[in-house]
């Protein structure tokens, strides 16, 4: 039984989360006793659910070939095959891929092939990037830096690196004004940024970073149409980098492998992560564009960058075997298939209630906005922790549903979210169930 004296560092140190002792399925059972339908896939990760017995057996096939060697010295099969695999489902738009072990180190290596692509060009003014405000990228500082959340950041200000700016997320419940087009909306979005670059100076910028479906802090909020061709024309204008973040939305969360196949876009660069591994192994990757990739084989021929844990084989092979799985399963489809069921029904079911402002999302990452007043769209004010009850009820015995809250999507301090994420496999009874449970919850912390 986890106590206080555990040395383990939980995120609230006096108060141990409960304790998970078998994880299959869909379900989490504690220690206590509890069953726990896992309606985010842990933190929208495990996409094939827990306990998947082909990937088991990948894992310990590879651990009987290579366990680990040093990728600057040796390659392997397992990352030749996941890399080339990855290359093809861009249709060759990202010729080479660099592998690590989590969403944060994609976007560091991201953030430092941007640099070393503009100084291999000849432009070593350029120093600067421009992300979005309600966003994240990760949690070390130059990845904190770069996305916007004030909570995460507000006590590593002082030591955040002063070069990324922040223009609004595509928003278009808050933002969108009333009687605004599309269009005119996402013009509107394209003037800010190129103001922004106007303003730090065009020929200082690498990229524009943007998360295609946003996450956390903001809430799954899907692109309006034409948003992201609208800011690569900014970016190509100025001859920048688009860097997209698809750590949370991409390898199939949105119903494409790709969350910028929909888009109407290509990214110069590309970071993916939860789904690649679906949580059988920390795995994630930087996918590089044609144009990064020729100017780095025309130039110096190497990054200027390297882990230990690079290209490591076991999860390589995790994450192949977890990609044949979502071919062999057919899994995009149901994805599709389901994600549009669950955003139905959520809309049905929860799109009526008196604090329920907003419910949006693609594919299986849907999100639901809470506001004080649905006319005004006031939010609750952060101290009533209006998500982390959500939370916390759904996780009682007699509600059995684990949600992922969120706060600040308002305006980064006001603004509360939960955050659905099942596996990929789920079926129309477990989306009913999903649905059902949450709803109860949501009765339960703010009345019918
Ligand atoms: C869009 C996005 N980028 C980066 C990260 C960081 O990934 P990780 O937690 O694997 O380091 C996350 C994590 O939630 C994310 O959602």
């Amino acid at each position: 039984m986890a106590t206080a004296a555990s040395s383990v560092l939980y995120t609230k140190i006096d108060n141990p989360p409960l304790k998970v002792v078998k994880a299959q399925g869909n379900y989490l059972q504690t220690q206590d006793g509890r069953q726990i339908f896992d309606a985010t896939a842990g933190a929208a990760v495990a996409s094939l659910g827990h306990n998947h017995p082909s990937i088991k057996q990948a894992m310990l096939k590879q651990l009987e070939s290579v366990d680990y060697c040093y990728s600057p010295f040796f390659t392997t099969s397992a990352a030749e095959t996941i890399s080339s695999y990855l290359t093809e489902s861009t249709g060759g738009e990202m010729p080479k891929v660099f592998i690590v072990s989590s969403g944060t180190e994609a976007v560091e290596a991201s953030l430092k092939l941007a640099r070393q692509y503009f100084v291999e060009k000849g432009e070593p003014q350029r120093t600067r990037f421009i992300a979005r405000k309600q966003s994240y990228h990760g949690n070390t500082l130059g990845s904190l830096a770069t996305g916007y959340h004030k909570g995460r950041r507000a006590i590593y200000e002082p030591i955040l690196r002063q070069n990324v700016s922040h223009v609004s997320p595509c928003y278009a419940y808050r933002d969108q004004d009333s009687g605004e087009s599309t269009e005119a909306y996402v013009q509107r979005l394209a003037d800010e940024l190129e103001a922004e670059f106007q303003a730090v100076g065009p020929d200082t910028v690498c990229a524009f970073v943007a998360e295609t479906v946003s996450g956390t802090t903001l809430g799954c909020v899907p692109p309006v149409p034409g948003y992201f061709k609208a800011m690569k024309a900014v970016c190509d204008r100025h001859g920048a980098l688009l860097m997209m973040d698809e750590v949370m939305s991409g390898m199939g969360r949105t119903g494409t492998l790709h969350a910028w196949q929909q888009e109407g876009v290509v990214p110069d660069l590309q970071t993916v992560a939860k789904g690649l591994g679906a949580g059988y192994a920390p795995i994630g990757a930087l996918l590089i564009g044609k144009r990064v990739t020729n100017a780095l084989t025309d130039g110096t021929g190497s990054f200027v960058h390297s882990q230990t844990y690079q290209g490591h084989p076991v999860a390589c092979a995790t994450a192949y075997a977890v990609q044949e799985v979502l071919r062999d399963e057919r899994l995009l489809e149901n994805v599709r298939e389901q994600g549009e069921y669950l955003g139905d029904l959520l809309k049905a079911r929860l799109g009526s209630h008196k604090n329920v402002g907003d419910v949006r999302g693609r594919g299986l990452l849907w999100g639901v906005e809470f506001v004080m007043d649905k006319e005004t769209k006031r939010p609750f004010p952060a101290s009533k922790k209006i998500a982390a009850k959500v939370h916390d009820t759904g996780l009682q015995p007699e509600h059995g549903i684990s949600l992922i809250p969120g706060n600040g999507v308002a305006d980064g301090t006001d603004g509360d979210i939960i955050l659905i994420a099942p596996a990929f496999n789920v079926s129309k009874t477990d989306v009913e169930l999903i649905v059902g449970r949450i709803e109860k919850v949501i009765h339960a912390v703010l009345g019918a």
